[in-house]
């Protein structure tokens, strides 16, 4: 039953159009994906814009004037701080707890110390708010968080860099060069939207119910930490160490497939073609790799992707992003957590276009069970 549509079946929900957006668009077209944001193109962004101005568009709608991204600035890192209860729990939780969890656990918690947490479900600039709160403090949970599991000092918020520098800074202790800063806003501004996959949409169902804002990202984080989600940033590394060098790629992924394994990293629902994220994070994996003076994924990588691409197969988003986070010296398990802390922007435009068109979503199932079953005794069941 792969992917067939029956009767009004469509197991996966595949080719199903549950929401009108105004937030992103993708299509396949002459064979290449192509996605664009609020009608941007995404090479366009990627290479213009940085993260702050991709969320404002998301957020807001249009990309921002210069005093329209000062003042969002100016919010985003008065914001950057974490409330109390917050550092507390983020001490307390056991070390093991794996990130996604905890930030899940913190988005929660952030709730309660939302200055608008007593607004209506539906106070559209109230959730704006919200969002634009949760943008700076997922960001800060998760660094702060990784310093503790490490047994480091958290490093406070600097205002004088953007997110994208004070999150590598609040992570690895150093200011990152001017190519690494670029790579990694660039991977956060690919990561920040993608229409209507897994976690937007259950992110769109929490808030459907008129449940609130952070409900719906609580909702999205759990589920984006999946492996054939978000989870895959993770897999697709150790799928590259797995390799280990470019001579054994070839044989490597014909056993693996032959086992039937999943690839990670590779495949997607809609891109059948080529994802565009993936073409243009190559392209800053190249980059930093040559200011590192060190190929040697990129040489692993790249018949990798040929052998995968021979079934069919292209590299999703997650599959250069695993090694340009290594090139960049973060840790292995930051991977989904930074996917989610870009993410929020995405899903928070969607919950909020959801309340503010809402019809509550609720799919029917199609029952395949045993029918007109009598109910005995208990004593003769
Ligand atoms: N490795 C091996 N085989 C694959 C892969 C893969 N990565 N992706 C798809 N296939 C195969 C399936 O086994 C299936 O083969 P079959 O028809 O012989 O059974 C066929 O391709 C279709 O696969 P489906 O699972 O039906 O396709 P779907 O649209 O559900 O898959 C998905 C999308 C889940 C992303 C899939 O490609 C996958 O599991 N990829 C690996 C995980 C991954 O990288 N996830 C990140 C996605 S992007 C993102 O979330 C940012």
């Amino acid at each position: 039953m792969n992917g067939v549509a029956q009767d009004g079946y469509y197991p996966g929900l595949e080719g199903v159009i549950s929401s009108q957006t105004a937030i992103s668009n993708i299509v396949e077209r002459d064979g290449a994906g192509v996605l664009e944001y609020r009608g941007y193109r995404i090479e366009d962004l990627a290479s213009r814009v940085g993260y702050e101005e991709a969320a404002f568009l998301l957020l807001h709608g249009d990309l921002p004037t210069r005093l329209q991204l000062g003042d969002f600035n100016e919010r985003l890192r008065a914001a950057r701080d974490l409330p109390g209860p917050l550092i507390r729990v983020l001490g307390e939780l056991p070390g093991s707890a794996s990130p996604m969890d905890v930030l899940r656990t913190s988005v929660s918690l952030l709730a309660h110390d939302d200055p608008d947490r007593d607004a209506a479900a539906t106070d559209h600039a109230a959730n704006v708010r919200k969002a634009e709160r949760l943008i700076a403090r997922m960001a800060t949970a998760i660094a702060y968080r990784e310093r503790l599991a490490s047994g480091l000092a958290p490093i406070p918020p600097d205002d004088r860099l953007g997110h994208a520098a004070n999150f590598l800074r609040m992570v690895t202790g150093e200011v990152p060069s001017e190519a690494m800063r670029r790579a990694f806003d660039g991977s956060l501004v690919l990561y920040a939207e993608h229409e209507l996959n897994a976690s937007t949409f259950a992110a769109r169902v929490t808030v459907s119910t008129l449940s609130d804002l952070h409900s719906g990202i609580v909702a999205a984080v759990g589920t984006l930490k999946g492996t054939l989600h978000g989870g895959a940033n993770e897999e697709a590394w150790k799928l590259l160490e797995a390799v280990g060098s470019p001579g054994r790629a070839e044989a490597w992924v014909a056993g693996a497939l032959a086992r039937h394994e999943r690839l990670m990293g590779f495949g997607h629902r809609v891109y059948k073609k080529s994802d565009p994220r993936a073409v243009i994070l190559k392209e800053y994996c190249r980059e930093i790799a040559a200011e590192k003076g060190d190929d040697r994924w990129e040489r692993i990588a790249e018949p990798i992707e040929v052998a995968v691409g021979r079934k069919g197969l292209p590299p999703n988003v997650d599959w250069p992003s695993a090694r340009l986070y290594h090139y960049l010296g973060i840790p292995l398990r930051l991977y989904t957590p930074i996917f989610a802390m870009a993410r929020v922007a995405g899903w928070a435009a969607h919950a909020i276009e959801q309340i503010d068109h809402n019809r509550l979503l609720r799919p029917r199932g199609r029952y395949i069970g045993p029918t007109h079953r009598g109910v005995s005794e208990i004593d003769r069941r």
